[in-house]
């Protein structure tokens, strides 16, 4: 179905490079006929990848560091002005943890960066929607999406401090969907994601043994990023309007399978 997001305006965070999930959701979300606002940390701007993108999609670009609530009045009020009103849609797709980049395990995490990771990646939501609303910023029936990951509720050991960020902004989801919705009609939801080969997923360690391993168990496999964006672009329309205050698995059926032929065949090789 073309144009699923006609007359729609949005914001799309954590475009980084071709491989983010965020560049993915900003190219459908241009076919599918929405105009959006880029933005991103005026540090991963540096890179200038993302002025392809702008191009391609004619959106403009605001930076913003997603921890500064300064930053985000500027990006909320500039996105209001060059498109013209209200958002109807609010792509979060931000995630750091300075702990996984300097390859700490789970018992040796530094807290200063425990703090930062759960800034970034899950309190610049929080903050996000407390400017949302300050200026009234969201349409009636808006949607905003944040990406998860499936750490949230199960241990996966590698994922160290990012674990507890996703179980923070997942129920900053809720706690949002639940105000929002009341006051402006607006759902809030969160999209856990399969492991996905971009700049932050390859940044855990082990990654390619979790994401083999994840694909394996998935009796559809890994979700790849397309896909994920297709899901946040449905979850933008219309068509989803009374989904709010959801963690919605896109995983291929991970999160729901015990074990999958492809797993017993390889632990089966490795014990004969
Ligand atoms: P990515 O590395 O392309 O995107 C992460 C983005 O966060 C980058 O654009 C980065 O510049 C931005 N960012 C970091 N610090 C920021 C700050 N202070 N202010 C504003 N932006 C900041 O990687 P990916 O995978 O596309 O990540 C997007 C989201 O998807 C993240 O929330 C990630 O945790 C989540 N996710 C990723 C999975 C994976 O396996 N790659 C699996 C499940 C969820």
């Amino acid at each position: 179905m073309p144009n699923l997001l006609a007359g729609k305006v949005g914001i799309i965070s954590g475009a980084l490079n071709e491989k983010s999930i965020a560049w993915k959701v900003a190219q459908k979300a241009h076919a599918e006929g929405a105009r959006f606002v880029l933005t991103n940390a005026p540090l991963a701007m540096r890179m200038g990848e993302i002025n392809a993108l702008a191009e391609e999609c004619n959106a403009p670009i605001i930076a913003a560091d997603a921890t500064s609530v300064e930053d985000l009045e500027k990006l909320f009020s500039g996105a209001q002005e060059q498109l013209g009103g209200k958002i109807d849609f609010v792509l979060h797709s931000i995630g750091m943890s300075p702990n996984i980049r300097k390859g700490k395990h789970y018992g040796e995490l530094n807290y200063d960066w425990f703090q930062k990771t759960l800034d970034i990646s899950a309190l610049s939501l929080h903050k996000m929607l407390h400017v949302a609303e300050k200026q009234d910023a969201l349409n009636e029936w808006g949607s905003v999406v944040a990406l998860s990951y499936i750490a949230a509720q199960r241990a996966f050991l590698d994922y160290t401090d990012m674990s507890q960020a996703k179980a923070v902004l997942e129920s900053i989801a809720r706690s949002y969907g639940q105000r929002l919705g009341k006051q402006k009609k607006v759902r809030v939801n969160t999209v856990s994601q399969s492991p996905t080969k971009t700049t932050a997923g390859a940044g855990i360690s082990g990654f390619d043994a979790f994401y083999d391993y994840a694909d394996k168990l998935s009796p559809l496999g890994n979700a790849p990023a397309e896909a994920c964006a297709d899901y946040c672009i449905s979850l933008f329309s219309d068509l989803t309007r009374y989904v709010t205050m959801q963690n919605l698995m896109h995983d291929g059926g991970f999160s729901t399978t015990g074990i999958s032929e492809e797993m017993v065949e390889v632990l089966t090789k490795a014990s004969s």
